[in-house]
């Protein structure tokens, strides 16, 4: 096990996890993603990203399928709800929603899944009213910018969040400048969303493409997709979540976690993908 991300609430999980954005969407896949999950999971890789969102709410039911033979206190379980239903009006039936396709009582993590319109204040209240009642363990945000995450902690409550999920990966790198350090400095973990470049075509042929990136693969005996992977799973505080929807693919992904990327090589990839000089508004998917 290379690393593990810790959670401003003590708990620890490992730094890599599973998305499940696309899962649920063809019946005829449903065996293989649930096959993909537990195989993750066995390999421990526990904590399941969802949301509302995800096909509508079949991404939720293929992970519920697929954690049926584990014991609930061995999974970290994330959804997300839609900033048009975080608040006291639809809330907490969105959250009750998810529980119940995923067939559990308590999420560990709940998400508004980007800022809305919704005050922020009403969304942090309904959040600690779940708490209270057990719906879930603690919450946090996705695709929050600088200014959102200021805002936040300016609010009753707002240094509860768990969590910013925000896109992440070798060709996308706008969050080194300011961001990261923010949340690192308030003691809040990152989570990567599209870590190996997944809705980016264009991009993740570019990466392909790199005599940097093939160098780097090739020495190490590893897939272009292993090297993206150990790339974010090296910083600190930062777990990222790829959606693998084979067994194969997932047992790739976990072995990407023993790989060390050495100075000289880490000089090679910012060269080729550097972090952009200024700050930038934060990208998202
Ligand atoms: N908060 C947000 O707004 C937000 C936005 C986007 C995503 N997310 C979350 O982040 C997760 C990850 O992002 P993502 O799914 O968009 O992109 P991603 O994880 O970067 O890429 C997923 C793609 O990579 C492929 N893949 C996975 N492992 C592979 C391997 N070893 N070899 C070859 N191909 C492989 C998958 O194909 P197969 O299915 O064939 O394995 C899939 O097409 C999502 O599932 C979701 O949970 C959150």
């Amino acid at each position: 096990m290379k690393q593990t991300i810790t959670f401003p609430n003590g708990r620890k999980v490992l730094n890599l996890g599973q998305g499940t954005w696309g899962m649920g969407e063809e019946e005829s896949r449903r065996r293989n993603e649930v096959e993909a999950l537990r195989t993750g999971i066995d390999n421990g890789l526990t904590l399941i990203d969802s949301a509302e969102m995800y096909a509508e709410g079949n991404a939720e039911r293929v992970a519920g399928e697929a954690i049926t033979p584990y014991n609930r206190e061995e999974l970290f379980l994330v959804s997300k709800v839609y900033p048009t239903n975080a608040g006291e009006k639809r809330m907490f039936e969105s959250c009750e929603n998810s529980l119940k396709r995923l067939g559990v009582n308590e999420l560990d993590l709940y998400l508004l899944h980007w800022p809305g319109n919704i005050a922020l204040q009403e969304t942090i209240d309904c959040f600690e009213e779940l708490k209270q009642q057990g719906k879930i363990r603690d919450w946090g945000v996705s695709n929050f910018d600088l200014e959102d995450m200021q805002e936040l902690l300016s609010l009753r409550n707002g240094e509860n969040c768990q969590t910013n999920q925000v896109l992440y990966h070798l060709a996308s790198r706008g969050i080194e400048v300011v961001l990261y350090d923010y949340l690192r400095a308030n003691n809040i973990p990152v989570m990567a969303y599209c870590p190996i470049i997944g809705q980016e075509p264009d991009l993740k042929e570019k990466v392909y493409e790199s005599p940097a990136v093939n160098q780097i693969a090739k020495h190490h005996n590893i897939s272009v997709i292993q090297l993206l992977l150990a790339f974010v799973t090296q910083y600190e505080q930062m777990i990222a979540i790829p959606k693998a929807g084979s067994k194969d693919h997932v047992i790739q992904n976990r072995q990407a976690l023993n790989i060390e990327l050495t100075n000289d090589e880490m000089a090679m990839l910012n060269e080729a993908f550097p972090a952009p000089e200024k700050r930038i508004p934060l990208r998202v998917q």
